[in-house]
């Protein structure tokens, strides 16, 4: 059932082109166009909200991190994404015009179905995106999204990850299409885009040799560091977050912009550093200054391991390792950049000697807060 793969885990990775496809699948029209109809969230209400919640934990918080880019760009709706387990003890803001989402894999999460029943007491309305049909959340909630990644069966979310994204984009971009703040073409185009990803998510995997081989030279390091800005922030989140749960390491996740308010302090010679850099085009301000921050660990010893856009020579006399994802919009790049760090992490624990689908301490679904 491992379909010929050594672990679940190295399956799913594998998988990620198809269930990003099959994630878009039946919800663009002919003419390229949005048809969310599972979203039974009137028009009129969608309209009215005025600010939009996510609620999350682990993996499935780091897709909401990066929806709350999408969602604001987007629509101009404020968004905040809130860890699950915290949400309802801070006496949260809501009310009938907030529109809150639930995000969650298995559906069974308790901290999140806690969240969301607290919000909808308090009169909000709940759109789940989860990956399981029929379970608790989804049928708690007002609406769901499924997405269409099949089962996963590691510890380690990775391709449920991948399609949770890819349903917020829609998300944004549907909320956009019914506020009138994105209009027909520009919607087309960015699903245009997003049906591009899971072809560029396979040339990811096909390049991905030289990662594992670097990963297997680090098993004996006990720190590694995350860094990246804007949406590659919680990509290096979700990088940390994949090598403490299957390698056992110390592994942090940083705003490269707060490297001189503390973490810098941690660099010294040969700690791995993995930089997520944002594409040159676009915003290449954050671009540049990621880049003096890839100076600035490497002047005080770090290795560095820079995941940048193909063609962007402006990093690699700074790249100790470099690896290269395909050129995508700025807000889809946590499609493509997050694999290599999957690749990684599970080589790490393999190399270690750690059981990758089942790592220590963890059980799949979280049913108890
Ligand atoms: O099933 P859920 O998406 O609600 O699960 C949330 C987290 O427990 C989950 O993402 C966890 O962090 C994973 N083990 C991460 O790989």
């Amino acid at each position: 059932e491992k379909g010929g793969y050594d672990y679940f885990m190295l399956k799913e990775i594998a998988e990620q082109p198809k269930a990003v496809a099959d994630t878009l699948l039946g919800r663009i029209d002919a003419a390229g166009t949005l048809s969310l109809d599972e979203v039974r969230i009137p028009g009129p209400v969608l309209r009215e909200v005025d600010k939009v919640v996510i609620v999350a934990c682990g993996t499935a918080y780091h897709a909401g991190l990066i929806a709350k880019y999408a969602i604001e760009h987007w629509t101009r709706i404020p968004c905040e994404t809130e860890l699950a387990s915290e949400f309802r003890y801070r006496d949260p803001i809501l009310g009938r015009r907030t529109l809150v989402i639930a995000i969650s894999q298995s559906g069974e999460t308790m901290d999140t179905l806690m969240a969301l029943r607290h919000a909808r007491e308090q009169g909000a309305k709940v759109l789940a995106i989860c990956n399981t049909n029929g379970s608790t959340i989804p049928r708690e909630s007002d609406a769901v999204l499924y997405t269409h990644a099949g089962p996963e069966v590691a510890v380690a979310s990775t391709k449920a990850f991948l399609t949770q994204l890819v349903a917020c984009y829609l998300v944004a971009l549907y909320l956009g299409q019914v506020r009138g703040t994105k209009w027909g073409d520009e919607v087309r185009s960015v699903v245009r885009e997003l049906s591009d990803i899971a072809t560029q998510v396979d040339e990811v995997l096909e390049t991905m040799e030289p990662v594992r081989e670097l990963a297997r030279s680090l098993a004996d390091k006990g720190t590694v560091l995350f860094l990246g800005r804007h949406v590659g922030y919680p990509v290096a989140l979700e990088g940390a977050l994949k090598l403490k749960e299957l390698a056992y390491m110390h592994a942090e996740g940083f705003a490269a912009g707060e490297l001189k308010h503390g973490p810098i302090a941690l660099i010294e010679e040969d700690l791995p550093v993995v930089v997520v850099v944002p594409s040159p085009r676009g915003r290449s301000v954050l671009h540049d200054k990621i880049v003096s921050n890839i100076q600035e660990i490497r002047a005080r010893g770090a290795r560095t391991i820079v995941i940048a856009e193909r063609g962007d020579e402006a990093v690699r006399p700074y790249a100790d390792h470099l690896i290269e994802i395909p050129a995508t919009p700025v807000l889809l790049q946590p499609l493509v950049a997050t694999v290599p760090l999957q690749v990684f992490a599970c080589e790490l624990a393999t190399a270690r000697g750690n059981e990758v689908d089942q790592p220590r301490n963890l059980a799949k679904s979280v049913t108890v807060e």
